[in-house]
């Protein structure tokens, strides 16, 4: 046998136990995640292995005496048990753990694995302001990650492996749009997580897109051998296109960095998101894509939300512009316009100011709704309101050697604790839930859930679950037509909703 020959099989056989290995571990890490396990060996024996409590008075499912919020669960279990036996072994970090877990349960929020069904309400959906009825609009042949509304009415999406199409008035997908960005079919793939280099992003229009037929999209760009790496890498990338006659047209390319910051960290994390303001600028949103120390040097893409006018041009009013000769030529500082976000899974502007607001999703715990402001410092990973999953603090950023105050950052307006991994968002405009007024409707993975949240003066003062344990929500968008559309991912398929008024 030839060397090489040798090579590939044993190549072959380590990649199949690798594979096997990560499908082991991923299938039992709900079950032997540290607070539950700590749960039922030290609260169970009153409280119950499903939290419904042994006697009438120990159920942590029903409404709670002394609280619920992280803070008051974290006081009861330190204070309300006279027996030291409960707390006296339990560390800090754990008895927050604990806390989440709780809160976890209390809110229904699934496992991880456990978030890839689909349930369809049946009849009306009663809630605050409206009701309404859920309607299956189309069924997707593979996992989406964002919609487009056309004025009219059909809809662009755009799935990760496999590319751009449109879904026409009958809920029919059209044939792949030929000479759109190319986009890899996953490495490996499990549950339903791309484990992926080389994936299909955002897809929005240009606010003109009636007069001139701008589409923007933003994919995964990747690259082999020729970028300093045998093994793929990939970053995200911004092109503008015309759909004509079924196929991809007019390409330019928008936003784009250079080839030394393609990584071979997967494009999970890549985020893509792409909003404009009422000035015309666009936002990109870009995930951790490196280590998290580079999310706070200026030179690098990561981490941040870039800005740029709609035909690429990059305005000197960035915080972080500097002319070309004095930065280096790998450097990506003149588009940056926040930073120290984790992933940025959602974006979107405000219909009536045009502020840029972002979703963010944190570790366990720590989700995030942001006002997005030029120049700030959104944290991660030196502060959050979540714990690793592993129940230890996150203590990345200080071992990274990051280090700022907590008041050079800006806090989140909304945190969500424990979190529900919060994806895409919009704001609501139209007139078909008059009463949802401009409030965000938000999309959430794990939790499955789509919330209402208004906010008035940097604060939320409602927040509502509109619907629970739909499916994993990849995107919500208000169509033309007035209606919200929801885009779920399933196991490798996907499904469109729409929300429509009883
Ligand atoms: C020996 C039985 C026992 C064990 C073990 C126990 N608890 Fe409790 N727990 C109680 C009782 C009884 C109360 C109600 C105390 C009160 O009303 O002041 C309580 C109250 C609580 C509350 C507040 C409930 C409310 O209504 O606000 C929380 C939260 C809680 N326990 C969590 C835990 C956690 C977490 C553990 C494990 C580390 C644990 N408990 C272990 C018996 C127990």
């Amino acid at each position: 046998m030839r060397w090489w020959w040798k090579s590939l099989i044993s190549l072959a056989v380590l990649g199949t136990v690798v594979a096997l290995s990560a499908a082991w571990y991923l299938s039992g890490r709900d079950a032997r995640e540290p607070s539950r396990m700590t749960f039922f060996e030290q609260c169970a024996s009153c409280h119950g292995q499903d939290l419904a409590g042994k006697e009438s008075d120990t159920s942590l499912l029903a409404p709670l005496r002394y609280g619920d919020s992280t803070e008051q669960l974290i006081h009861s279990i330190r204070n309300r048990h006279v027996s030291p036996d409960v707390t006296a072994v339990l560390s800090e970090p754990m008895t927050k753990a604990l806390a989440l877990y709780i809160s976890e349960q209390r809110q229904e929020i699934p496992s991880i694995g456990g978030s890839h069904t689909r349930t369809l309400p049946q009849g009306l959906v009663s809630t605050d302001h409206h009701d309404f009825r859920v309607e299956l609009v189309a069924e997707l042949s593979s996992g989406p990650y964002s919609i487009a509304p056309l004025p009219d009415g059909r809809i662009l999406l755009s799935e990760k492996v496999r590319g751009l199409s449109i879904i026409d008035h009958q809920g029919q997908q059209s044939q792949l749009i030929e000479g759109a960005p190319k986009v890899w079919s996953e490495l490996i793939q499990l549950r339903g997580s791309y484990i992926g280099l080389g994936m299909m992003l955002d897809v929005e229009l240009h606010p003109h897109y009636e007069d001139n037929g701008w589409i923007y999209l933003s994919h995964s760009d990747r690259c082999q051998f020729d970028c300093g790496s045998i093994w793929p890498v990939s970053m995200v990338r911004v092109v503008r296109g015309r759909i004509s006659e079924g196929r991809w047209t007019d390409q330019e390319i928008i936003w784009s960095v250079h080839k030394d910051n393609y990584t071979v960290v997967p494009d999970g994390v890549a985020a893509g998101r792409l909003a404009f303001d009422k000035q015309g600028f666009i936002y990109i949103t870009v995930g951790g894509k490196s280590t998290y120390d580079n999310l706070h040097v200026m030179d690098t893409p990561y981490g941040k939300i870039h800005r740029v006018r709609d035909d690429g041009q990059v305005p000197e009013d960035n915080p972080f512009w500097k002319p070309t000769r004095e930065r280096s030529v790998s450097s990506s500082r003149q588009s940056v316009w926040s930073f120290g976000h984790r992933t940025t899974q959602g974006l979107a502007a405000h219909p009536l100011t045009g502020y840029i607001w972002g979703t963010e999703m944190g570790p366990r715990g720590g989700d995030e709704v942001n006002r997005i402001t030029r120049g700030g410092n959104y944290g991660w990973p030196l502060y959050t309101n979540g714990l690793d999953y592993n129940a230890e603090p996150i203590t990345i950023g200080r071992e990274l050697g990051l280090d700022f105050p907590l008041t050079a950052t800006i806090p989140p307006t909304v945190d969500f604790t424990p979190a529900p991994s919060l994806s895409n968002f919009t704001f609501h405009h139209g007139d078909r839930f008059p009463k949802w007024g401009n409030d965000l409707l938000v999309g959430s993975l794990r939790a499955q859930t789509l919330y209402r949240i208004r906010i008035d003066d940097g604060e939320a003062v409602e927040l509502e679950k509109l619907l629970t344990k739909l499916g994993r929500i990849r995107d919500v968008e208000m169509g033309f037509d007035g209606l919200v559309y929801v885009l779920l991912e399933h196991d490798d398929t996907g499904s469109l909703v729409r929300l429509i008024p009883g």
